[in-house]
């Protein structure tokens, strides 16, 4: 099952639902064999993207092209793309075996040729061992295999995921994530991939995109987000931060509430603007060092994450990783933090 993945493109597209927007002016280029994720809170307009590649919305303005071919006014069948959705809809009256081959049946293809070709599908997701079982004798991970067994088995260049992860506990979550992205390899698919996980969009995708209210904030790749977020928003929606407000500038630097003067190079546009710094770019010190006040310890394992307090009243984390011994500062201990200016992040009023 190897194929070669479809560019997919988004021009401008507007989505008005009455008189709210869904959608405004959402441009973004998706790569042959690209994994792609949207990423965003709730009602940020992610599966209106997703269902109008698919055809399922009808869009106001713009233009969706796949390699080159406007299909904004194609009907959904002819566009020729898989979907898996959050809540499996598989069809519970037939087996793994007449759901997978569902779609070929669709396509006409000829039935000799349907056996082997659903058979690999399932051989593919491990569950060729229960062909003959019924969706409601599936675990939710194994529902989910089938659905996405269902949605390559004819092959298509475009793949389309929709939270699919949603309703699975975390430990079958991550491991379905590792699954999800081998198969995809072996595909050779494109996908575009929706959640408002951040961490699973940080771990399957090439590029992702967040969304906010129906716009795209900011697109690249996890490590482009990661280390150089555009905006508080995303600095705050990918990964654990710390954004502490600019209270002025002085002749050495920036005045950060919490960090006091720190030497960054002031930008025009951030007077009133806030700084992120991430919790793992704060260390302990007992050198050259901020004081503090630990007002928490919360233990995690192979890490403690600190809430201290600083001398203006600003609290913030940090995280320390952990051998066995290390020993916690308990809440009202004083201590020394450090952390390199390189780290800080300006962001935009
Ligand atoms: N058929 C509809 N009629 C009216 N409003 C709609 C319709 N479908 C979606 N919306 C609105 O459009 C906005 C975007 O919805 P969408 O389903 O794309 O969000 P989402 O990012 O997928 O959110 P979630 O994470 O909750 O699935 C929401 O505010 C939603 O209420
Ligand atoms: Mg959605």
């Amino acid at each position: 099952m190897a194929i070669r993945g479809a560019s997919i493109e988004f021009r401008e597209v507007r989505k008005t639902y009455g008189d709210f927007v869904a959608l405004e002016s959402f441009s973004m280029d998706v790569a042959p064999g690209e994994f792609m994720t949207l990423l965003g809170p709730s009602g940020s307009g992610k599966t209106t993207a997703l269902n109008s590649l698919a055809g399922f919305v009808d869009i106001n303005q713009g233009d969706i092209l796949i390699d080159g071919v406007s299909i904004a006014r194609m009907p959904t069948e002819k566009r020729n793309i898989g979907m898996v959705f959050q809540n499996y809809s598989l069809f519970p009256h037939r087996n793994v075996l007449a759901n997978v081959a569902f779609p070929l049946e669709m396509r006409g293809v000829a039935k000799s040729e349907i056996l082997n070709r659903s058979m690999k599908a399932l051989e593919m997701v491990r569950l060729d061992g229960l062909a003959k079982r019924m969706p409601h004798e599936l675990s939710g991970g194994q529902k989910q295999r089938v659905a996405f067994a269902r949605a390559v088995v004819f092959e298509p260049r475009v793949l389309l995921m929709d939270e699919p992860l949603g309703a699975l506990d975390l430990k079958l979550r991550e491991a379905l994530q590792i699954e999800i992205k081998q198969y995809q390899r072996e595909i050779g698919c494109t996908v575009i991939y929706v959640t408002h996980d951040q961490g699973e969009a940080l771990a399957l995708s090439d590029r992702l995109a967040v969304m906010e209210k129906g716009a795209i904030r900011q697109l690249g790749t996890p490590e482009d987000l990661y280390d150089r977020p555009n905006s508080r928003f995303v600095a705050e929606f990918i990964g654990s931060n710390n954004i502490l407000k600019i209270r002025g500038q002085t002749e050495e630097g920036v005045l950060v509430e919490g960090l006091g003067v720190v030497r960054i190079p002031a930008m025009s546009g951030h007077a009133g603007g806030f700084v992120a710094l991430r919790p793992e770019h704060i260390r302990r010190s007992s050198g050259e060092n901020w004081p503090v006040t630990v007002r928490q310890a919360v233990f995690f394992g192979d890490a403690v994450r600190y809430v201290v307090e600083a001398k203006d009243g600003t609290t913030f984390s940090f995280v320390e990783s952990r051998q066995p011994g290390t020993e916690i500062s308990a809440p009202g201990a004083s201590i020394g933090i450090a952390f390199d200016e390189d780290n800080i992040t300006l962001l935009p009023a």
